[in-house]
């Protein structure tokens, strides 16, 4: 008989995270540190307290108000060494504390003139917290870079990115992915870019079908020419699209709260494509997107997804190792993932429990 998880089970439930961005998943208490250490140092600095800026409970966005946090807000409050510092560490160990145990972390390469900085230089600071993140005692999770380009770079920009991603491969860059505002840009002029990636052994993620105006066929036509390992989103799609991305094998990036709380989809959780997803064959990476904004953790993503759509034990089982087949990790990790999974404890115990406790709020 097919059982209920319990409520703790999320928590323990060792889990892979495959879609989530570095800005987007510091979260208000951090910004906060990093905002109070510079106005005590500076004390004219003029930039609003992020617990007023961003309120600690709100959550919900459209993609007007979504994007311009980004440029109007974060990137001016970390934009130095050390608050990149401060804020990747912060996210690391947040992710880590969650029980995450395969990070996929992704960030734009981004230069700070004002400091000098490089987008080589903000790649490096971000992988040095990485090889020192996983030094720590204790610590189990693997955490791989992946690099973006954001929809409105030019194509120079874009070639600048994969060649980052190129430059650091051996020092822990997995991959490349494509974000960025969905209302922005032309992504055709990216097509080389991409295809320059792809014949260099680097995997590729895409932002797919993420709103009304990012999904028409000539964009997803020419996303999937470019071969993706895996897409996130994909809410805007047609059956021939569906068709082929099951015939590629294409893994998915699934973010309930971002798309129900950005108003990306119609309707609430039960309503998600997750549904119509998690049975199609592909692996289904449930994730976070930009916890900090959504304040929703991945414990939290697979107790939604559990409750919204009746989840047992085993197919959260299935879907964890869907997701670690579909991780961009190297056959090693792979093996030590599903090793993982193998032999949880937690799989066992008492989860025939009619109740689900702690699940009730969401
Ligand atoms: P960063 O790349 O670490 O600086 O993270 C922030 C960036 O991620 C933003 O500027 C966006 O371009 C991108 N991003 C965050 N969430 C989303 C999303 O839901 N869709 C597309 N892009 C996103
Ligand atoms: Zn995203």
């Amino acid at each position: 008989m097919a059982r209920r998880p319990s409520s703790t089970f999320a928590l323990r439930l060792p889990k892979v995270e495959l879609h989530a961005h570095l800005s987007g998943s510091i979260n208000r208490a951090i910004l906060h540190d990093i905002w109070l250490q510079k106005k005590t140092a500076l004390p004219s600095f003029d930039l609003q307290d992020p617990l007023l800026a961003i309120p600690p409970n709100k959550v919900d966005y459209d993609l007007e108000t979504f994007f311009p946090l980004f440029s109007s807000y974060i990137y001016k409050l970390c934009s130095d060494l050390e608050s990149i510092k401060h804020s990747t560490f912060a996210v690391l160990e947040s992710f880590r504390e969650d029980n995450v145990v395969h990070l996929e972390l992704r960030t734009t390469p981004r230069a700070i003139p004002s400091e000098s900085i490089s987008k080589s230089q903000y790649v490096e600071t971000v992988l040095a917290c990485i090889d020192e993140h996983h030094a720590r005692p204790g610590n189990q999770m693997r955490t791989g870079l992946i690099l973006s380009v954001d929809r409105r770079n030019t194509l120079i920009e874009a070639e600048q990115v994969v060649s980052l991603a190129l430059k650091f491969r051996s020092k822990g860059v997995l991959g490349v992915d494509l974000c960025g505002d969905p209302a922005k840009g032309d992504i055709r002029i990216f097509s080389g870019a991409f295809a320059r990636a792809k014949a260099s052994g680097l995997k590729i993620t895409l932002h797919f079908a993420e709103a009304p105006v990012s999904s028409s066929d000539e964009e997803l036509w020419t996303l999937l020419s470019w071969k993706p390992d895996r897409i996130g989103h994909v809410i805007h799609v047609n059956d021939d699209v569906k068709e082929e991305i099951v015939r590629q094998n294409i893994g998915v990036e699934l973010c309930l709260s971002c798309n129900v709380h950005a108003k990306m989809i119609t309707g609430s959780f039960e309503d998600h494509h997750f549904g119509m997803w998690r049975t199609s064959g592909v692996g289904v990476a449930l994730s976070t997107d930009d916890v900090g904004v959504f304040c929703s953790t991945l414990s939290q993503e697979y107790m939604l997804a559990i409750k919204h759509f009746g989840l047992s034990v085993e197919d959260v089982c299935e879907l964890c190792l869907g997701a670690a087949r579909i991780s961009f990790g190297e056959e090693e990790e792979k093996e030590r993932l599903r090793k993982l999974y193998l032999e949880w404890d937690g799989w066992q115990g008492d989860h025939d429990s009619p109740k689900y406790g702690t699940t009730e709020r969401y």
